[in-house]
């Protein structure tokens, strides 16, 4: 299987000052990154990843104040400059970086990627998301986010732009003769003079081709819409941490998309997000993940809640019924929640709850404790070996949302990843140079 490491959240939430964490060195602190780096390559690990949103939460109260005071989604920087630092003391692990494409353009991002693809020799890969947040569409002069399949539309046509610019330049375009002076052939590059629904790009890219060619690409969208366009594109998909049967259902639903566009199912993987705390022993990890309530004022959690709904959840009131909330905030047009929804669905529709409860299982939600796989490492491989058979034996994992930094990541690797490799799930060694022949090696020739 594929095991993936996510540090999207190490600063966040509170989890920075978690006891046994990094003391002394703050985020964004650049050694840190880079003996997260050493530690994932040490573990034989396919990819460091990094998820982005590129807005304060401002929803709660109309204001920024509780997301700076507490942590919540802030800070948070573009990673990759710290990707860059963590390539260069590694060789083999590969880097994940998340752009959105409805925010940026694709002839820049298509020229970043080629550059970042050189300085990691082949090791990157780029996780495109529509963006969800209202607090990113406002730093990028938008009022509101464009619906939700105009937003994969975009996406759709972005990808086809990356990909005429990339496969424009021909892998054997450069001479570099220093006899002639040639450098390079123009026979092998070419413009792409597309003019589509959202973007007009001459081309060609003004870059030598890069080692992989193309970064891999990564989409994680869970919607119909969001599976027919990963369909279209990517090399691995993400998926999110949900109930196992409803992964099996985006499985199935992957399997018949790919198949659409006569893609083979058998070599695209779903690289599922799992939260998980590994101990030596059940006990201590069960313990761990309990600080996870702990780390930031219960209320705090509205602050995030807020942020990826779009709906001032600060308002509610001191008891309220879970679907008259949920019919007020479909009234405002905010993002369809999927935190009251599932509430409504766990307690019943009807039950009434206090703004104390709410935000408990606000907490839970917005540190993915209840999500979060806690347990020795034979407990953990027993329980990914199950997911990762039930899903179609393709793809694998995206451990994350750690409590403890570096100690969690050192635990995976000194535990997990080796009851894997006892039972044949992992790899013991690195067997290509680039991150596509890292993921691919899972499959049979
Ligand atoms: C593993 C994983 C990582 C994700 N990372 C990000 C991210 O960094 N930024 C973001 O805005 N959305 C992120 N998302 C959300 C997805 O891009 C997408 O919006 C979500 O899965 C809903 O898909 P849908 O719009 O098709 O329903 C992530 C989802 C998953 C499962």
């Amino acid at each position: 299987m594929n095991l993936c490491f996510d540090v999207s959240y190490i600063a966040l939430d509170g989890r920075w000052r978690a006891p046994g964490s990094w003391v002394g060195r703050r985020f964004p602190d650049v050694g840190m990154y880079e003996d997260i780096a050493r530690l994932a390559e040490r573990g034989c690990l396919d990819l460091i990843f990094s998820g982005d949103g590129t807005g304060v939460p401002s929803t709660w109260e109309d204001s920024t104040d509780d997301a700076v005071r507490w942590g919540v989604s802030w800070p948070r920087q573009d990673m990759n400059p710290l990707m860059v630092a963590m390539s260069r003391v590694t060789r083999h692990v590969g880097f994940g970086l998340t752009y959105s494409s409805t925010f940026m353009h694709p002839y820049y991002l298509a020229r970043l990627m080629n550059a970042l693809d050189h300085v990691s020799d082949g090791r990157m890969a780029l996780n495109l998301v529509t963006t969800t947040r209202r607090a990113d569409a406002a730093n990028f002069g938008f009022d509101d986010l464009a619906e939700h399949n105009t937003r994969y539309e975009r996406m759709e046509e972005f990808v086809d732009v990356c990909r005429a610019l990339w496969d424009g330049v021909e892998p054997d375009a450069m001479i570099w003769d220093r006899e002639t002076g040639q450098v390079g052939d123009p026979a092998k590059v070419h413009a792409i003079n597309h003019r589509g629904q959202f973007f007009q790009v001459k081309g060609p890219l003004n870059t030598p081709p890069s080692p992989q060619g193309r970064p891999i690409l990564v989409q994680a969208g869970g919607s119909p819409r969001g599976i027919r366009a990963a369909a279209g594109f990517v090399d691995v998909a993400f998926g999110e941490d949900k109930a196992l049967a409803l992964q099996v259902q985006q499985r199935k639903d992957f399997d018949a998309a790919l198949r659409h566009v006569g893609r083979d199912p058998a070599r695209v993987g779903i690289i599922w997000q799992q939260p998980m705390i590994v101990a030596e022993t059940e006990q201590e990890a069960v313990r761990e993940r309990e600080g996870l309530l702990g780390m930031i004022p219960k209320e705090v959690a509205g602050v995030y809640l807020s942020h990826n709904s779009g709906y001032d959840f600060s308002k509610l009131p001191r008891r309220f019924r879970l679907d008259e909330l949920n019919a007020e905030i479909a009234a405002t047009q905010a993002t369809p929640v999927g935190f009251v929804h599932a509430l409504a669905h766990k307690l019943g529709a009807e039950t009434e709850i206090s703004r104390e409860e709410f935000f408990e299982y606000g907490v839970r939600r917005a540190t993915s404790y209840d999500t979060t796989f806690a347990g020795s490492a034979a407990q953990a491989a027993d329980y990914l070996e199950e997911t990762f058979e039930a899903t179609g034996s393709r793809g694998g994992f995206m451990l994350g949302h750690p409590m403890v930094m570096p100690g969690d990541l050192a635990r995976i690797v000194d535990f997990l990843v080796p009851e894997l490799q006892r039972r044949g799930r992992f790899r013991k060694a690195y067997s290509g140079r680039t991150l596509r022949d890292t993921l691919m090696d899972i499959y049979d020739e």
